[in-house]
Order: C-alpha cells, then sequence, then structure tokens
C-alpha cells in the first residue's frame, strides 16, 4: 500500500536570509525560497543582528507565501510547520518563530521546531537519495564548525567543533583583511584559482587531547601578521597568493581531522554541509581523499549548502515521522547544543 505523501512547509531565519521551503517525504524540494540579506550588510562588513530582524520582519510573510504558491499548494495541505528556533541570532530566530507559531496556531497544523545545524546535515538528504545514517558529517558555515556521527536521523554525537573561531568566521575576517569584502568566503574561493597554495606557509593548528576539535584564530592571526610584515617592509601583497594559501591551509586541516575521524570508526560515508562546504576546492580536496580512502562521498549542491530553509523541512520531516511536536511556548534559543531539544 502506498503510504500518504508528508509536506512539510519550513521556515528558517536564523541568520542574514528569510527562507521558507515546501518538501515532500524529507527529499523531495517543492519549493525553495531565499530572501538574502548580504547586500544589506555588505556596507558594515558583518551581520548586523538589529537590521537581520527588522527585515525578516518585512520578509517573512512573502517568503512563506511565495513557497506555497511555488509548490501549487494550500496551507491546509501541509502536515506539519517546521521552524529553525536555534541556534543563530535570537532577534532573527524570533520572527520566524513567531511565524511559525502563529500559522501552526490559526491552522492547527502541528509545529516542529528544528535545530539549525541538523538542518545543514539533512541538506544531504535532498538531492542524495541512497543516503542513510549511519555517516560522519563535517559541518562548517560561518558559525559552526562541527565533527559530527550522524547515527540515525535526529541522533548525533559530535566528535570535534572548534575552540575559537569557525571556519566561515576565518574566511570572512581573512577576505577582510585581505580587502576582499563581505561575505569572504565565495571571494576567496574565486580569488585563490588565481593564487598559488604553497606560496606562504600559513600554520596547521591541532588542539592538544582533541584530536578532532579545531582552532582556526591562530591561522588568522598567521595572516594578519604576515600581512603587517609586508606592509612594514614595503613589499606588495599578492592576494591571490594569500588567499589561496590561507584556503589550503583551512582545507588541510578539515580533510586531516574527517579522514582520520573516518577511518577511525570505520564508517563507509561521509558528508559535507554548511555554507563552506560550497567551497570549490574544499570538494575536490574531500573527493580526493575520499576516493583515496574508497569512502562514500555526499555534498550538497551549493544552493543547498548555505542558509535555506529546504533543509529545515528535510530535518523537520525527519523529526516529525519520529513523533516529535513543539509546543507554543516554543521559544528562540540562540546556543542550542545539537541533540538537545
Ligand atoms: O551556512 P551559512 O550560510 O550560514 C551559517 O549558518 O553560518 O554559512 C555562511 C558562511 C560564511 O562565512 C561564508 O563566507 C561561507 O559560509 N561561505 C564560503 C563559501 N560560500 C559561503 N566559504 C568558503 N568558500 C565558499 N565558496
Ligand atoms: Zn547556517
Amino acid at each position: 500500500m502506498m503510504e500518504k505523501d508528508i509536506c512539510i512547509l519550513a521556515i528558517e531565519s536564523s541568520c542574514d536570509e528569510t527562507a521558507a521551503a515546501v518538501v515532500k517525504n524529507g527529499r523531495e524540494v517543492l519549493s525553495n525560497i531565499i530572501y538574502s540579506q548580504i547586500a544589506l550588510h555588505t556596507e558594515y562588513g558583518g551581520v548586523v543582528p538589529e537590521i537581520a530582524s527588522r527585515k525578516h520582519i518585512e520578509k517573512i510573510n512573502q517568503v512563506i507565501e511565495q513557497a506555497l504558491s511555488e509548490a501549487h499548494m494550500k496551507l491546509e495541505e501541509m502536515d506539519a510547520i517546521a521552524v529553525t528556533y536555534g541556534p543563530g541570532l535570537v532577534g532573527a530566530l524570533l520572527v520566524g518563530v513567531s511565524a511559525a507559531k502563529a500559522i501552526s496556531f490559526a491552522s492547527g497544523i502541528p509545529l516542529v521546531g528544528v535545530h539549525h545545524i541538523e538542518g545543514h546535515i539533512s541538506a544531504n538528504y535532498i538531492e542524495n537519495k541512497d543516503l542513510e545514517p549511519p555517516f560522519i558529517c563535517l559541518v562548517v558555515s560561518g558559525g559552526h564548525s562541527h565533527l559530527v556521527v550522524v547515527k540515525d536521523y535526529g541522533e548525533y554525537e559530535i566528535l570535534g567543533r572548534t575552540r575559537d573561531d569557525a571556519a566561515g568566521e576565518a574566511f570572512d575576517k581573512v577576505a577582510r583583511a585581505i580587502g576582499l569584502g563581505y561575505p569572504g568566503g565565495p571571494k576567496i574561493d574565486k580569488i585563490s584559482k588565481e593564487g598559488n597554495p604553497d606560496a606562504i606557509h600559513f600554520p596547521r593548528a591541532k588542539v592538544a587531547e582533541a584530536e578532532y576539535d579545531f582552532s582556526f584564530s591562530g591561522l588568522k592571526s598567521a595572516v594578519l601578521n604576515y600581512l603587517n610584515s609586508c606592509q612594514m617592509k614595503g613589499e606588495e601583497v599578492n592576494r591571490a597568493d594569500v588567499a589561496a594559501s590561507f584556503q589550503k591551509a583551512v582545507i588541510d586541516v578539515l580533510v586531516e581531522h574527517s579522514m582520520g575521524a573516518v577511518k577511525r570508526y570505520s564508517y563507509n560515508k561521509f558528508a559535507i554541509a554548511g555554507g563552506v562546504a560550497s567551497n570549490s576546492s574544499l570538494r575536490v580536496a574531500f573527493e580526493e581523499a575520499c576516493a583515496k580512502n574508497k569512502i562514500q562521498f555526499y555534498h550538497p549542491s551549493p544552493i543547498f549548502c548555505t542558509d535555506n530553509a529546504a533543509m529545515i523541512g528535510a530535518a523537520g520531516y525527519y523529526e516529525f515521522v519520529k513523533g516529535v511536536r513543539s509546543s507554543y511556548d516554543l521559544n528562540a534559543v540562540p546556543n542550542l547544543k545539537l541533540g538537545e531539544r
């Protein structure tokens, strides 16, 4: 017997993207609407929380309506409303959470709060219909760097995390230092193609007694020191070489930690997720490393790597079918831990 399709209306507003999507059975994206605020924040060199919240308020209803209309579906046809409730900027999260609660209350459609990182990980299910847990996933975004065992849907064990800056944060800070502007990741990715990744040796940090943890602030300082010393010596800086060498230092550490974990825990599947996972050199490096280690490599398309609501719909589906429901006192939790409710 054919089971009934389950459709989720998903909402995401944890940072600077106001997004809504309709996802069928956890893996089929019927619509994926993203209003990016990046242009608004560029002149400040980073996300301004107050501006982000105000813009979310302006856009949220519009993106939700558009998500339903592009999916050719009505609100009444939705089985659940999934919304990111953490981690993220509290004022930004509250906009999505309030909208989701209001719609759920008015329509009687169940509400499911979703963890943002679980969303990033679940982005891998959208285009890889064969991917099922268990596998290891590296989540690298503007706010997070986590190496995670996905034991089952919604069940995670964190092997390592960053001690200081997130990987994307390091990209953004280094990009600013070499005058590329915000957001730095895509710009470093692009300019690196013209540079020599072996031109400058930047440190590959290890964290004592925590072999899967990351630390990127030392690398960031090394880049700043290099730029200062060039300036003092009156030497011209080759921005493409600096970008490529910095990027290689980040990727080397991410690949080494990830492959170490994959081998230690004997998983034969490995996935990447988060904004930094759209980096082209990082993808090539992981493709090669996984091929060498005979591991199946999974990654979302760039549109599902950066913040979007389709990934929240994918994660929300698996929570929903497990029976997870949120009550109307669901609140934004800016520092929500993965695996917590
Ligand atoms: O996942 P995301 O959209 O938001 C967070 O949850 O943080 O990630 C945004 C981060 C930014 O730091 C951005 O610079 C980085 O992802 N990023 C990239 C690339 N595209 C976005 N980093 C490196 N290479 C890229 N191509
Ligand atoms: Zn994100």
